[in-house]
């Protein structure tokens, strides 16, 4: 399926102004139907990992094409129920928290995995058999695209770590706990199906301790292309090697075991677009800068994570081929771009910053007291507006004189 066009992206801009974060829904739908396909022969369930993109209409349309929502925090597991997701579809997935935010999760009866024995213990005391849940594993796997965005190696914060599984064990057995799951997640753009393989062995080899297991949680990780020569994870390959692991199980174990997924950018990564106006052409020795009314404000990841986003001109797609530095107006470097061949650029001009979906909007701050930009989302060919853009009395708000 094609990319939104630079026609309905300029119209878009004309429209709602600039900057502005762009969704194409039909984009998350294609996705998902081609997890769907690449496991069909498996017994899968996919959470879409919110973190990536919390707009309330995104979530609602990732549910109404049937994906189930992984949550890292309460508030986005209220944000899913808020849109009518069923407490069952929901799962949290917790990360250094007070014992209290896992009570909350109880109490709005969703999927929970714990990823520290400490709270483990206050769930055992609190709980006991009562309510099932998953544990979040540490394997100690190096995985992903950078340092930044692993989290399965034996330095990381994540989960509890498989050399402690004695502890887990006796607390197990101390509380009588319901364990339903294990969780690896070990970290963000997984190229191999090998990594993942990797987790569904630590999984096997755990398997005999926990009789009432029902699911193996993989997390998320898949990569997606920002470039065209960029390797992507194998769906289709990982499907086939998830199906072989489930009836190796069963003829083992004389039961099912279901995997679960918890994709954040491989649903709503290349959906996104995040649309700047070129404000200033600043020519410098044999650079050129293209200052654009965006920053690391808005999109953080290629000064975060080094991220490529490919940049078109949708303004003048006929111009001759220059290159160009894109830079933003924060007061701070903020490169999106550096030597980019683009169809010449003129001052006014709207350039369309590419996979802006998952961790753009997300991750995007007041910084430098500007306003957050817009959100559109694209649906059946239309596009509604489902975030005004920041005005001054957001930058206000919560704020209390007392001078
Ligand atoms: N599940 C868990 C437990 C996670 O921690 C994450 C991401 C996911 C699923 C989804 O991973 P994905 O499918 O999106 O790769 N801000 C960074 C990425 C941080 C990922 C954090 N955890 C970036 O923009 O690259």
């Amino acid at each position: 399926m094609q990319a939104l066009s630079f026609e309905t992206l300029a119209a878009i801009a004309n429209t709602h102004g600039t900057p502005v974060y762009v969704y194409d829904a039909d984009k998350i739908s294609q996705q998902f139907r081609q997890l769907k396909t690449a496991f069909q022969d498996s017994d899968t369930r996919f959470f879409y990992a919110c973190k990536a993109l919390t707009n309330i209409n995104v979530l609602k349309h990732v549910a109404a094409i049937g994906c189930d929502i992984d949550c890292s925090s309460i508030n986005e597991a209220k944000l899913a129920l808020h849109v009518g997701v069923a407490p069952e579809r929901v799962l949290y997935t917790s990360n250094g928290i007070h014992f209290s935010e896992i009570q909350e999760a109880v109490s709005l009866g969703i999927n929970v995995n714990i990823d520290s024995l400490s709270n483990l213990e206050k769930f055992g005391a609190a709980y006991g058999h009562d309510y099932p849940v998953g544990i979040r594993l540490r394997p100690n796997i190096m995985a992903g695209g950078n340092l930044k965005i692993s989290t399965g190696h034996d330095n990381s914060k994540f989960g509890i770590p498989i050399d402690q599984l004695d502890q887990i064990l006796d607390l197990v057995k101390k509380y009588n706990l319901y364990i339903r799951g294990l969780h690896i997640h070990t970290g963000s753009e997984i190229k191999e199906v090998a990594v993942f393989m990797q987790v569904a062995d630590v999984f096997s080899a755990l398997l005999p301790h926990f009789p009432e297991l029902a699911f193996l949680d993989m997390g998320g990780g898949f990569k997606v292309a920002y470039k065209d020569s960029d390797h992507i994870t194998h769906i289709d390959e990982l499907g086939a090697e998830i199906a072989r692991f489930q009836k190796n199980l069963e003829a083992q174990y004389g039961k099912k075991f279901q995997c679960w997924f918890e994709p954040g950018k491989y649903l709503v990564s290349e959906c996104g677009y995040l649309l700047s106006t070129v404000n200033v052409l600043k020519q410098s020795g044999n650079t050129v800068f293209a200052g654009i009314d965006t920053g690391l404000n808005h999109l953080i990841r290629p000064m975060m994570y080094d991220a490529y986003h490919r940049i078109e001109n949708i303004s003048n797609p006929d111009g001759a081929l220059h290159a160009y530095t894109v830079t933003g107006n924060i007061c701070e470097t903020d490169t999106f771009g550096t030597n980019r061949k683009l169809h010449e650029v003129r001052e006014g001009d709207v350039l369309a910053i590419y996979n802006a979906g998952a961790y753009g909007f997300e991750m995007s701050s007041n910084y430098n007291a500007r306003y957050k930009p817009a959100e559109v989302l694209v649906l059946e060919g239309e596009a509604h507006l489902i975030r005004k853009r920041d005005e001054f009395a957001d930058l206000l708000r919560n704020q209390i004189p007392v001078l």
